[in-house]
């Protein structure tokens, strides 16, 4: 494994921070999402969260007890610029700034994402993604993190830019339009904030490096001999993941993405020049994921065709695949032609109910989850992919968008208090921070 791997947990601002209506920050369309009756479970809010924004010195404190390396945080928009354009409210700025100084303080590497889904409100009621000047915008907002945040190590312009385009052609997440044309050219204005971004970034002067964190989500075909469940599977996961993927990485939209937008009549605004901009070279690409997709085209009952060839499932009812990280860097790198060094940016599993014994949250299952996912990180690194890092999703259970806090993913409580995993974990960073020293003996 590299000798600078990172060892991280990951959260992000919307779904840890709280004090939302703290020091200036203006109002992220998950702010007014949440206050819609049915949209979040339990009418939960984003008010309170973990309250990191008051502590954060406790999270520091805790990613130590972890002995990580690396902390993965987003930066909300809002906090710092509560118009999403225009005036800066330096406080916001400055607890970022703070926070991310403590962590390089204490040998923490900050990776710090621009926009993990909290668009602010003001920006929707000017279009939001729909609207293309919200490119410049980005990098106006892009630029003053890049100028305040010198201790940063990492920077990410976007989580996951699916749940843009989920928020706007579906309704379970925020702005929850709907419409699947608004979905796709919500996409390609991403695209281009994203590409715009990463230009301001290489003038900022800025020393910490700059990429982009996509999900993959593996579609399989649940018959590899049926080649419509082949076609599937491709189709899906091209218009998935290969909407990013391919203009980033290949400077043109996937021929399954192309035809797609043109049976459905859909203008998503191109003009000359956006995938240029788009296609600017990158220093890392940061991989979510979580498990595979094994699509049926004749509608069959996969997990019962997946039990019966003795697959395992956890409690929650997924699969238990632990090859779907390795699957996931081979295909970023194989069929997208991903070749920058390669972090897994989230990996990690939520359950409703965690069982506490003799004091303890015992998450066995996310023990065997986290095992797994850490094996495929070693077998993709034995086979020579350039992997570099590995967070853990969460830090600590929090906001989980629609699914408000019933679901749970953290090493932590929200109260801070640890699960059996965040001992696990701290174990395997232990061993191989000795084994390194041993080598170096
Ligand atoms: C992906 C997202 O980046 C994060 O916000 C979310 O909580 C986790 N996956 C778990 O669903």
């Amino acid at each position: 494994m590299n000798k600078d791997f990172l060892w991280g947990a990951a959260t992000s601002a919307a779904q840890i921070e709280g004090g939302v209506f703290d020091d200036g920050r203006g109002l992220s369309i998950w702010d007014a999402f949440c206050r819609i009756p049915g949209n979040v479970k339990n009418g939960d809010t984003l008010d309170k969260a973990c309250d990191s924004y008051r502590r954060w010195k406790d999270d520091v404190r805790l990613l130590k007890e972890l002995g990580v390396n690396s902390y993965r945080f987003s930066v909300s928009w809002p906090r710092v610029m509560p118009e999403g354009k225009g005036m800066v409210n330096q406080k916001g700025l400055d607890y970022y700034k703070r926070l991310s100084d403590a962590l390089a303080d204490n040998g923490i590497a900050p990776n710090i994402t621009l926009y993990h889904w909290d668009l602010p409100y003001a920006l929707h009621r000017l279009g939001g993604w729909l609207n293309r000047d919200i490119a410049d915008m980005f990098a106006d907002y892009a630029d003053v993190v890049f100028n305040g945040i010198q201790s940063a190590a990492m920077f990410s312009t976007f989580n996951e830019p699916i749940a843009v385009y989920v928020g706007y052609a579906h309704k379970g997440f925020a702005p929850g339009f709907g419409l699947e044309s608004y979905g796709r050219i919500a996409n390609h204005n991403l695209l281009l904030s994203h590409g715009k971004a990463v230009e301001r970034f290489r003038n900022s002067g800025n020393r910490a490096k700059i990429g982009i964190v996509v999900d993959v989500w593996n579609r399989v075909p649940l018959d590899a001999n049926d080649p419509r469940d082949v076609e599937l599977a491709a189709e899906q996961n091209a218009l998935a993941h290969g909407s990013y993927l391919r203009p980033i990485f290949s400077g043109r939209y996937d021929r399954r993405v192309s035809r797609h937008l043109e049976r459905e009549r859909i203008d998503i605004g191109m003009q000359d020049g956006d995938m240029r901009l788009m296609s600017a070279p990158l220093d890392f690409f940061g991989l979510n994921c979580y498990n595979r997709v094994v699509v049926s085209s004749a509608g069959k009952d996969v997990k019962r065709a997946l039990q019966q060839n003795g697959s395992v499932f956890f409690d929650n009812g997924e699969e238990f695949y632990p090859d779907a990280v390795y699957d996931a860097v081979k295909s970023v790198c194989l069929e997208y032609g991903v070749n920058v060094p390669i972090y897994v940016t989230e990996n990690g599993i939520g359950f409703e109910c965690e069982r506490e014994e003799n004091g303890v949250i015992n998450d066995d299952e996310r023990i065997k989850y986290l095992s797994g996912g850490l094996q495929s990180v070693l077998r993709a690194d034995k086979e020579g992919y350039d992997v570099r890092g590995y967070y853990v999703w969460s830090l600590m259970d929090n906001f989980e968008w629609s699914a408000g806090y019933s679901m749970k993913f953290g090493l932590f409580t929200r109260e801070r208090k640890p699960k059996k995993s965040a001992e696990f974990y701290r174990g395997i960073i232990r061993g191989y921070k000795e084994r390194q020293n041993d080598q170096k003996r």
